[in-house]
C-alpha cells in the first residue's frame, strides 16, 4: 500500500492522532486508518485512500481537515467516546483560561452563536465605553480629535490581519454596506454576466438582482461540485464564456462550508475578472490573506468571528479596483468639493461616511489587535478543532442529521433533529443556557432551500468555547431527543 506524505498537521491534530493511534498503530494498518509518524512532530503519513495530497486549505496550507474528517469517521467506527476525543483534541497550548477570563459572557451563557455575533472580550467593550464616556465628558468632536492617532491605527491593524495596506481599508457599518459600496460602484454594462455560488449571502443576491434589473445583467449560478463547494470546473467554463464579476461567499452563513477562495481567485486572475469576496464569516475564523487569495474586494463585519462591536464592518479594495469603482454615495469625507465639482479622496476612505461610530471603530481595532495578539494560526487551530468536535458529536448522535457540505469545513454546523422543529430545539437549548440560531431555507434558497431544508439549527463555536460546553450541548440534545421519543 502506498504511503503518501500529507505535510505538517498542526500540533493539536498531531496530539490527537498520537493519543488515539500511538500505542497500537500496527493493528491499524488498514485502508482506512491514519498512521502518525514516529516522533512528536513532523509530517503525518496517511495510507491511501486517506491521503489528499493535492488539497490546500483556505489559508493555502495542506489540509489537516481532510485527515481529521476521515479520522473522525474511524472514531465513529471504533465507537470511541466523544468526551475522550474532545479532550484529546483540546490538549494544545492555547491560553483558553486567559481568553475566557477576558470574556465575561462565558460566565452567563454557553455561546454557540458565534456566526451570529460572538461574545466580545473586555478590551473591546471597555474601549467602546471609554470612548463614549470621553464623548460625553469633553464633546464628540473633541473626543474624535483626541483619539485621531488611535483611529488611524485601526486601519493599520486591519491591514496587518489581512495582509493588505492601510489605505486600502474603509471602515463602515457592517458587511452588507461594505459589499454594497463596492458592487453598486462597479461600472456594469448592459448584458454583463455576474457569476455567483449557491451559498452567496441573501443580501448580496438581493442587491445583485436589483443591479440586474437596473443594468440588464445576467446572474449565473455556479453549481456545487460533488463535495458541495463551488464547482471550479463549472466556474472556469463560465469565466471562459465571459464575465464581468465573480461574487463569492467564502464561508457560508448556513453551514460548515469553506469555499476554495484562493482557487477562485486564481481563476479570476487568469480570466481578468473582478472578484468580490464576502469574508463576513471567515475573518477571525480562519487566516485570510488578500494577496494569496487574489480578490479585488473583500468585505466583512466586526461582530462575528472578529469579536468586535455590532454596527462595524470593513471593506478592503485593491489599488486597481479603487480606480475601477465609483462609490455609489459620496459626502464631504469621501470627496472634496472643488470650484465646480468634486474630487474623490485618495484611498479606500472614499467609501466611508463622514459621520461615523468612532467608539465602534476603536472597538473594532481593539478586537483586531486582540486577535493579532493571540495569533490567527493559534485561534484558527482551536476554533476548527472545536468545530470538528461539534460536527463529529452531532454526526454520531441518534436522530440528528448534519447538513454541512464541502471539503474544508469550519466552525459553523447546521443540523436538524428528527421530529423536533428547529425553533423548538433552539428554545430548549436556550432554556439550558445555550445560544444557537435557526437558519432558514428561504434566506439560503440556493443552498438549504434547494436541498429541501426549510429551517435548521445552526451551532457555531469560537476558540473561547470549551469541551465541557460541548458536552453540556450534546447532553441537552440527547435529553431533547429522549423526551420526544
Ligand atoms: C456570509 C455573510 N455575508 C454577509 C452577512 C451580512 O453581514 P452584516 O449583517 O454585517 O451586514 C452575513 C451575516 O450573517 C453573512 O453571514
Amino acid at each position: 500500500m502506498e504511503i503518501a506524505e500529507l505535510g505538517v498537521v498542526n500540533d493539536l491534530d498531531l496530539v490527537l492522532l498520537h493519543q488515539v493511534f500511538g500505542e497500537d498503530r500496527k493493528e491499524l494498518v488498514a485502508p482506512k486508518e491514519v498512521i502518525p509518524q514516529e516522533g512528536d512532530s513532523g509530517p503525518v503519513k496517511i495510507c491511501e485512500p486517506w491521503c489528499w495530497p493535492a488539497g490546500l486549505n483556505a489559508a493555502g496550507r495542506p489540509r489537516p481537515d481532510d485527515v481529521v474528517t476521515r479520522f473522525f469517521r474511524v472514531l465513529h467506527l471504533t465507537m470511541m467516546p466523544l468526551q475522550w476525543v474532545a479532550s484529546a483534541t483540546m490538549s494544545d497550548g492555547f491560553p483558553v483560561d486567559r481568553v475566557r477570563a477576558d470574556t465575561p459572557g462565558v460566565e452567563t451563557v454557553v455561546h454557540l452563536n458565534n456566526a451570529g455575533s460572538s461574545l466580545p472580550p473586555d478590551v473591546v467593550v471597555d474601549t467602546v465605553i471609554d470612548h463614549l464616556r470621553r464623548e460625553a465628558s469633553i464633546g464628540g468632536y473633541e473626543a474624535r480629535d483626541e483619539a485621531g492617532a488611535r483611529i488611524d491605527a485601526v486601519y493599520g491593524s486591519i491591514a496587518r490581519l489581512i495582509n493588505g495596506r492601510a489605505e486600502q481599508v474603509a471602515i463602515v457599518e457592517n458587511a452588507t454596506r461594505a459589499w454594497d459600496m463596492a458592487v453598486y460602484g462597479y461600472p456594469f454594462q448592459a448584458g454583463d454576466r455576474v457569476l455567483t455560488g449557491r451559498t452567496e449571502y441573501a443580501s448580496n443576491l438581493i442587491a445583485l438582482r436589483q443591479l440586474r434589473d437596473r443594468h440588464r445583467l445576467e446572474i449565473v449560478l455556479i453549481e456545487d461540485d460533488d463535495a458541495g463547494q463551488i464547482d471550479l470546473d463549472h466556474l472556469e467554463r463560465e469565466l471562459s464564456a465571459g464575465a464581468a464579476m465573480v461574487a463569492l461567499t467564502h464561508i457560508a452563513t448556513s453551514g460548515g462550508l469553506i469555499n476554495p477562495a484562493a482557487e477562485v481567485g486564481r481563476l479570476c486572475r487568469a480570466h481578468g475578472v473582478f472578484f468580490v469576496l464576502d469574508a463576513c464569516q471567515s475573518i477571525g475564523q480562519v487566516p485570510v490573506d488578500v494577496e494569496a487569495i487574489g480578490c479585488n474586494v473583500l468585505t466583512t463585519t466586526g461582530r462575528k468571528f472578529l469579536r468586535g462591536p455590532r454596527g462595524t464592518g470593513f471593506l478592503w479594495v485593491d489599488g486597481d479596483a479603487l480606480d475601477r469603482l465609483t462609490p455609489p454615495l459620496l459626502d464631504l469625507h469621501a470627496a472634496e468639493i472643488t470650484d465646480d465639482g468634486y474630487r474623490l479622496v485618495d484611498g479606500a476612505r472614499r467609501f466611508e461616511n463622514w459621520e461615523r461610530y468612532f467608539a465602534g471603530t476603536l472597538g473594532l481595532g481593539a478586537a483586531v489587535d486582540y486577535l493579532l495578539g493571540l495569533g490567527i494560526d493559534a485561534t484558527t487551530g482551536r476554533t476548527l478543532a472545536l468545530g470538528r468536535s461539534l460536527r463529529a458529536g452531532l454526526e454520531a448522535a441518534t436522530g440528528v442529521t448534519v447538513h454541512d457540505k464541502g471539503v474544508d469545513k469550519g466552525a459553523i454546523v447546521t443540523f436538524s433533529m428528527d421530529g423536533v422543529p428547529a425553533s423548538e430545539v433552539k428554545e430548549r437549548l436556550a432554556a439550558a443556557g445555550i445560544n444557537t440560531s435557526v437558519s432558514s431555507g428561504l434566506r439560503a434558497r440556493y443552498d438549504l432551500g434547494d436541498r429541501g431544508l426549510d429551517l435548521v439549527i445552526r451551532a457555531s463555536v469560537h476558540y473561547y468555547n470549551t469541551v465541557e460546553e460541548l458536552e453540556h450541548f450534546f447532553g441537552t440534545i440527547e435529553r431533547i431527543r429522549n423526551e420526544r421519543s
